[in-house]
């Protein structure tokens, strides 16, 4: 199992001005934390909840599905290219980009065991797109277009954009290189889908799309490029497995929660995720994601005006030791830095005995794990002597099964941190103002007179488009 470590957020550690008497705290909430968690349970099966995400550990008739699908397109396609935004495609570029070899698009055919390369579109910078074209051969593309509500803007304007170049190139036939992934009845691409013909894959009830990675959102991209699903799944189900105890003193998801919680109390809102290995550099970003919008709310359950949400921030071990450490060590103390630090890594990497009779000869015949290793222990021993709490995660492996297990804690200890907020931790009505101006800035039909308000406002620019 991958485990968790609060010593460094503890006031034995940090002193009491910044630390938190961990064990007391424990013994302070346990009540609560054991309701927070039979509720999550209780109640994951209910319509409304939002909570059916905790049942994706679950799915043996869907990881066949995508299997069989997965197996019958092998090697016909050189290309996987995936539309999506925010919960549709952080997930699948957090995993792809942990689970895949280094490097996974300039290794060859061979090398990539015949699965095709991965390009994520998540966002609608034309030149960007434009640039993916030069790129790829579409016709030895398998596009997968992700949108839960079938509806969302850059999801679906990169699809029109695609599908008509598709269909161009491959007349009828380009149905075979479209795969969709969405809601089972409602939005525009469930009916595109229906009227076309695509395979298509589903989104399920009541699991919201920064929670989504479990189901086809984030099993169909990792399966067509050959990760192994069965096996990060059964990694959620033993996390879901351990934290379904109650005793906060046994479950790791509460603890850290609990910890982030107190510690915004005291004035450190600020949550840092900062794994040590490159392979995990964007479950920062999915971390991010999740906290966010889950947590960053104006009002809470009982209507009070409230504006509660720790900010999430990302850092990269050791990358960012040279870039925002001065910051956490000596500027103030608002933080609370969540290491992740890898128990084994998959290969091992000499410093050959060169330069020895230089300042840098202490390196030769170490290895970069034992460096990189020394680099977190004295970063994570430094930010504890300036008092600046801290949590370490520790990840044994980066693999299918422990990412898993990562992924799976995280969305947990984020809907026990919204109960403790007592906050509606699955909705995001803070992002609709934004989407409404920019449909009537495109000139969506019903939104005229919000388009004419705005008018006023507009920031004028280089280019008119
Ligand atoms: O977490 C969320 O709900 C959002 O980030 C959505 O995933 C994002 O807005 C994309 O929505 P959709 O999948 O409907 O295109």
């Amino acid at each position: 199992m991958i485990s968790f470590d609060w010593k460094n957020a503890d006031a034995s550690a940090i002193g009491n001005e910044h630390g938190l008497e961990i064990k007391k705290e424990f013994s302070n909430y346990k009540k609560q934390i054991a309701n927070i968690v039979s509720e999550l349970y209780s109640s994951k099966d209910q319509h409304g909840k939002w909570l059916k995400w905790m049942n994706l550990g679950y799915q043996d008739e869907l990881i066949q599905e995508i299997n069989q699908y997965a197996q019958s397109v092998k090697g016909k396609f050189d290309n996987l290219l995936v539309l999506g935004i925010g919960g549709s495609a952080l997930g699948g570029i957090c995993i792809t980009e942990a689970l895949l070899k280094p490097y996974w698009n300039i290794l060859d055919k061979n090398q990539r065991n015949d699965f095709p390369r991965i390009f994520f579109v998540d966002n609608i910078d034309p030149d960007q797109i434009n640039g993916l074209f030069d790129v790829l051969d579409l016709k030895k593309t398998l596009v997968n277009v992700i949108t839960k509500s079938g509806t969302t803007a850059e999801t679906m304007s990169a699809f029109m954009i695609i599908q008509e170049r598709l269909e161009k190139e491959l007349g009828d036939s380009a149905k075979e290189n479209i795969v969709t992934t969405t809601d089972r009845n409602k939005g525009i691409l469930r009916e595109i889908t229906n009227e076309k013909g695509y395979k298509s894959f589903i989104v399920p009830d009541d699991v919201g799309g920064r929670f989504s990675v479990f189901s086809a959102v984030g099993l169909l991209p990792f399966a067509l490029t050959g990760i192994n699903i069965s096996e990060m799944l059964k990694g959620v189900r033993e996390m879901d497995d351990a934290l379904k105890n109650t005793d906060v003193e046994k479950n790791i998801a509460a603890q850290n929660a609990l910890i982030h919680y107190l510690m915004d109390k005291k004035g450190k809102n600020l949550s840092v995720m900062m794994p040590y290995s490159s392979r995990l550099r964007y479950v920062s970003d999915w971390y991010v994601q999740l906290w966010a919008e889950s947590l960053g709310k104006e009002t809470d359950l009982d209507g009070n005006v409230a504006n509660i949400g720790p900010t999430p921030l990302k850092a990269l071990g050791a990358t960012d030791q040279h870039s925002q450490i001065q910051l956490y060590n000596e500027g103030p103390n608002d933080k609370l830095i969540n290491f992740i630090r890898v128990g084994c890594f998959d290969t091992e990497l000499r410093i050959p005995e060169v330069l020895m009779e230089t300042g840098v000869g202490y390196l030769g015949g170490k290895s970069v794990n034992k460096l990189m290793n020394a680099e977190a222990d004295a970063t994570r021993i430094a930010v504890t002597d300036f008092k600046k709490p801290n949590v370490n995660i520790l990840v044994p492996k980066v693999n299918e099964y422990y990412l898993g297990q990562l992924l799976y804690m995280l969305e947990v200890q984020t809907a026990i941190a919204g109960a403790l907020y007592n906050i509606d931790t699955f909705n995001q009505p803070g992002v609709e103002q934004g989407k409404n101006y920019t449909y009537a800035l495109m000139g969506r039909k019903g939104y005229e007179k919000t388009a004419k308000e705005l008018e006023q406002k507009l920031v004028t620019s280089i280019c008119q488009y």
